[in-house]
C-alpha cells in the first residue's frame, strides 16, 4: 500500500531553514520563515518565559492530563488582551487551547466544516499553509486578491467576494500584520468590513498570529474585537508563536462566538471532539508558562514591553528598508506604511534564486521577506543585493 505513495515537495518556507543552516558564508542574511530576531540577529527565550518557567518548575505538581481543552487558564488569560472589552459576558463565547495557531485554524476550519461550510473566501496572497489545510480538509478556497498593487488593501476584491457569497461559506481574514503581504486593513476599512459581515450569512474566521507586532496590543485587535462586537458568530485562531516566542512549543488558542449560550456549549463540544480525534491534547508547557505570566502583573509588563521592544525594532528596519534609494528599482517605499514581520518585493522567482547564489540571501520563492532578519549591519548589503539582481 505505501508504495503506492508519490513523493511530496517538503514545505518550501520549512525547507529554507535547513537550505540556509547548511550555508557556510558567514555573511548570510536568512529572511525565510517568519521567526523574530533581535538587533544581533538572536531569538532568544522571552525573558518573561524564562521568569514564567522557573516559576513552573517550582509549584507545577503534576503533569497529568488536562483534557481536550487543554489548560483554560491560559485559554481565558489572554481573552482581556485579545478581545477587550469587546468580549461577549453573556456565555456567546468560550475557547480552547491548541498546538499553535495552526492547530487553531485547523480546528476553526474542521468546525466550520461540520457545521456546514463548504467554500472559504481567501485575500491571495496568504500564508501558505493556509491553502494546504483548505486542501487537507476538502475546502473549496475562492480567492479574492488581497492587496493592490499601491500596497494599500484592495477593498474592493473582498467587497465583490462577499456580495457573491452566501451560506454555507465562510470568510478567512488575518487579524493583523499580513503574512506575507504586510498590508492590513485600516481601522474604517475594518468598520466597513464588519458592515457587510454583520447582516451577512457568511461565517468570518479571524486568524491572529503577530498581535503586538505591528501598531500595538490594542491597534492590531481591533479587527477581531470590531467583528467579535458586532457579528453574531465568528471563529478565532490565535497564534503566541511569536508574541510570546514559544515557537517551537506550539502554543495557540482557538474562541468561537457563537448566538448564544447553548449553542456556545455544542460548538466546543464538536470543537473538544475534533481535537480528541485529531491530537486528543495540546502540549502543557508554552501555554502554562503563558498562563503564569499573564497572572502575574510583573510578568505581564516584562513581556508586554519586550512585545514593545520587537515592534520597534521592525518598525526602525520598514523605516530604514522605505527611505532606500539604492534597492535598483526595486520601490520599498511602501514597507514603511505596512506593518508586521513580512513584506513582499516584486522580484521573480529568478531573482530569488539568484540572491540566494550570488549574495546567501534567503527568502521564500514568492518573494517575500521577514524584515525582522534585517539587522543594522546588513540591511545595506540586503539592498545591495537587491540591486544587483535587479538593476
Ligand atoms: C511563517 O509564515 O514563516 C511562519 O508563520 C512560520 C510557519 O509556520 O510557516
Amino acid at each position: 500500500m505505501l508504495n503506492r505513495l508519490d513523493q511530496q515537495a517538503p514545505d518550501a518556507l520549512l525547507a529554507l531553514i535547513k537550505l540556509y543552516n547548511a550555508d557556510e558564508r558567514p555573511d548570510k542574511i536568512d529572511l525565510g520563515v517568519g521567526v523574530y530576531r533581535t538587533a544581533d540577529g538572536a531569538t532568544p527565550v522571552f525573558k518573561a518565559i524564562k521568569g514564567a518557567e522557573r516559576k513552573l518548575v517550582e509549584t507545577q505538581d503534576s503533569k497529568s492530563y488536562l483534557g481536550p481543552e487543554g489548560d483554560m487558564g491560559f485559554v481565558r488569560g489572554l481573552i482581556p488582551h485579545v478581545f477587550g472589552d469587546a468580549a461577549p459576558g453573556d456565555g456567546r463565547m468560550e475557547g480552547m487551547q491548541t498546538p499553535g495557531g495552526t492547530g487553531a485554524v485547523r480546528l476553526a476550519l474542521s468546525l466550520a466544516k461540520k457545521a456546514g461550510v463548504k467554500r472559504v473566501l481567501m485575500g491571495v496572497p496568504s500564508w501558505p499553509n493556509h491553502a494546504q489545510i483548505l486542501d487537507d480538509l476538502e475546502l473549496e478556497m475562492v480567492a479574492f486578491d488581497h492587496a493592490n498593487a499601491d500596497g494599500a488593501a484592495n477593498m474592493d476584491g473582498l467587497r465583490a467576494a462577499l456580495a457573491d457569497a452566501g451560506e454555507g461559506d465562510a470568510v478567512l481574514l488575518h487579524g493583523c500584520c499580513h503574512n506575507p503581504t504586510g498590508v492590513d486593513y485600516t481601522a474604517d476599512e475594518w468598520d466597513a468590513i464588519v458592515a457587510i459581515l454583520k447582516d451577512s450569512p457568511v461565517l468570518p474566521l479571524i486568524d491572529v498570529a503577530y498581535q503586538g507586532l505591528g501598531a500595538g496590543m490594542e491597534e492590531d485587535a481591533y479587527g477581531v474585537r470590531a467583528v467579535v462586537s458586532h457579528c453574531p458568530e465568528a471563529l478565532v485562531a490565535y497564534s503566541c508563536d511569536k508574541n510570546f516566542g514559544l515557537y517551537r512549543d506550539r502554543v495557540g488558542a482557538f474562541y468561537v462566538i457563537t448566538t448564544d449560550a447553548d449553542a456556545t456549549v455544542r460548538a466546543i463540544s464538536n470543537a473538544s471532539a475534533l481535537a480528541r480525534a485529531n491530537w486528543s491534547m495540546p502540549p502543557d508547557h508554552g501555554g502554562a508558562a503563558v498562563r503564569v505570566i499573564l497572572e502575574d502583573p510583573v510578568l505581564t509588563q516584562q513581556w508586554l514591553d519586550e512585545v514593545q521592544s520587537m515592534r520597534e525594532r521592525i518598525a526602525a528596519v520598514r523605516a530604514k528598508l522605505a527611505a532606500s534609494s539604492n534597492a535598483g528599482g526595486v520601490n520599498l517605499e511602501p514597507l514603511g506604511r505596512q506593518q508586521g514581520m513580512f513584506a513582499m518585493l516584486p522580484v521573480s522567482k529568478e531573482q530569488v534564486q539568484q540572491l540566494r547564489d550570488d549574495h546567501g540571501v534567503y527568502m521564500a520563492g514568492s518573494g517575500r521577506i521577514n524584515v525582522a532578519g534585517l539587522t543594522l549591519g546588513n540591511i545595506d548589503a540586503f539592498v545591495s543585493a537587491l540591486s544587483d539582481v535587479a538593476g
